[in-house]
């Protein structure tokens, strides 16, 4: 006789939890514990993607694993960041709806039903676990973080799709979202740093029916925050990037800010050394060279720490690459002048115009030219 199957209007949701986790060895298995009861409720499926933590997370989850066949791992080597382990753990369900979130106790566990009520009674694509929410508490952050994140959050607000003005935390790590609407939004999720929902909000522009509901921030458990400098930058240049209407390349974009940096660097650096040895600017070829080098050497190093720490230099290479770099850029000096010089000879150009467009031939001849020569990228 065959099976009798259940009536589809009894059929269980099914449940993809994706847990990405960096070192969480302390905090895995507690939040597995809380998680699994929700069996109860759902067929569920737990994927924990894990980028070789050095502690022993992932050996930990493979013997979880071994006993509770509701558990996977995820292993994955060489660290390639939170936004890129959402993305694979994503891609890797197979549930009807899936739910990420933090797997260090920040986000509760007994949101992940509250998200799903939310998602199915509001015949919803994306339901966010929102620390902004009017009912939202956050515990679980400094005032440092907490103003930073507002910031952001109403940067990011300003960059995204006017559809999504009533949510509320754009950058959250706890969200569920219905697999079949999202899976190809998910594909075109570019996965550099941790904010995986503001990209996958901008590439949706505005396609996907969202709502926020509060979330009781926790404080971490165990172990340390993973976000620093370099997740925060890049932030800042996704917002720039969706600014410009995702047309310039974010590595293009975040050179660019480097070499901003570096013009205050000059300045400054012409200003103390003017100070020190008291001889005026003018016909001080040594002082200017000093500025010139320093804002040069500066904006290598922040370049190789941000915008190409994907291939970033270190020991010997870094000297070697410090070299090149210097190269480069010295070469354009007196193109910039030519450029701009031909330009107005010719009367193409005010000088004004003849100025800037000599800084945009610089500033591509440098970029294409380091990231060829210096970081060996194409
Ligand atoms: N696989 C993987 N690889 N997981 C990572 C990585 C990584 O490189 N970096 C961080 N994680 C995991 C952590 O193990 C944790 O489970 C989760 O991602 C969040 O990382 P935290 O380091 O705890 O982030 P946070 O608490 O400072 O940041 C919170 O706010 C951000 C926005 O301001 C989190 O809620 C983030 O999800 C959120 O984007
Ligand atoms: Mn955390």
């Amino acid at each position: 006789m065959p099976e009798p199957t259940p009536p589809s209007s009894t059929a269980r949701l099914r449940l993809s939890i994706v847990l990405p986790t960096y070192n969480e060895r302390g905090n895995i298995e507690p939040l597995l514990a809380q998680l699994l009861p929700l069996q109860q409720h759902v067929d569920l499926e737990i994927l924990v993607v894990d980028d070789d933590s050095a502690d022993g997370t992932a050996e930990l989850v493979r013997r979880l694993a071994h006993d509770e066949p509701a558990i996977r791992l995820i292993r994955r080597v060489g660290r390639a960041g939170l936004a890129s382990a959402i993305k694979e753990g994503l891609l890797d369900a197979s549930g009807d709806v899936a739910l990420v979130m933090d797997s260090d106790g920040q986000h509760e566990p007994g949101a992940v039903l509250r998200a799903l009520q939310a998602l199915q009674q509001g015949d919803l694509d994306l339901v966010i676990g929102s620390r902004f929410h009017p009912e939202a508490e956050i515990h679980g952050l400094s005032g440092r973080r907490e103003t930073g994140s507002t910031w952001a959050n109403a940067a990011a607000r300003r960059s995204l799709p006017r559809s999504f003005g009533h949510l509320s935390d754009y950058m959250s790590g706890f969200f569920a979202l219905r697999l079949e609407a999202a899976l190809p939004l998910i594909r075109a999720v570019d996965v550099n740093g941790f904010k995986f929902l503001y990209e996958l909000l901008a590439v949706s522009r505005g396609r996907l029916r969202a709502a926020d509901i509060p979330l009781s921030f926790q404080p971490r458990s165990y172990g340390a925050s993973k976000l620093d400098l370099a997740v925060f930058w890049d932030f800042l240049i996704s917002i720039l990037h969706s600014l410009s209407l995702r047309l310039l390349p974010r590595r293009a974009i975040s050179f660019g800010l480097v070499g901003a940096s570096g013009v205050l660097v000059q300045l400054a650096m012409t200003q103390l050394l003017l100070g020190l040895t008291g001889r005026p600017l003018a016909g001080n070829q040594e002082l200017a060279l000093v500025g010139a080098l320093t804002a040069a050497s500066s904006n290598y190093l922040i370049n190789n720490a941000l915008t190409f720490r994907f291939a970033r230099l270190r020991g010997l290479a870094l000297l070697q690459g410090l070299l090149k770099f210097l190269l480069v850029s010295s070469l354009p000096l007196a193109a910039n002048v030519g450029v701009a010089q031909v330009l107005v000879r010719l009367s193409y150009a005010d000088s004004l115009s003849a100025q800037l467009a000599g800084i945009l031939v610089v500033f591509v001849w440098n970029y294409a030219a380091s990231s060829r020569f210096v970081w060996n990228t194409p």
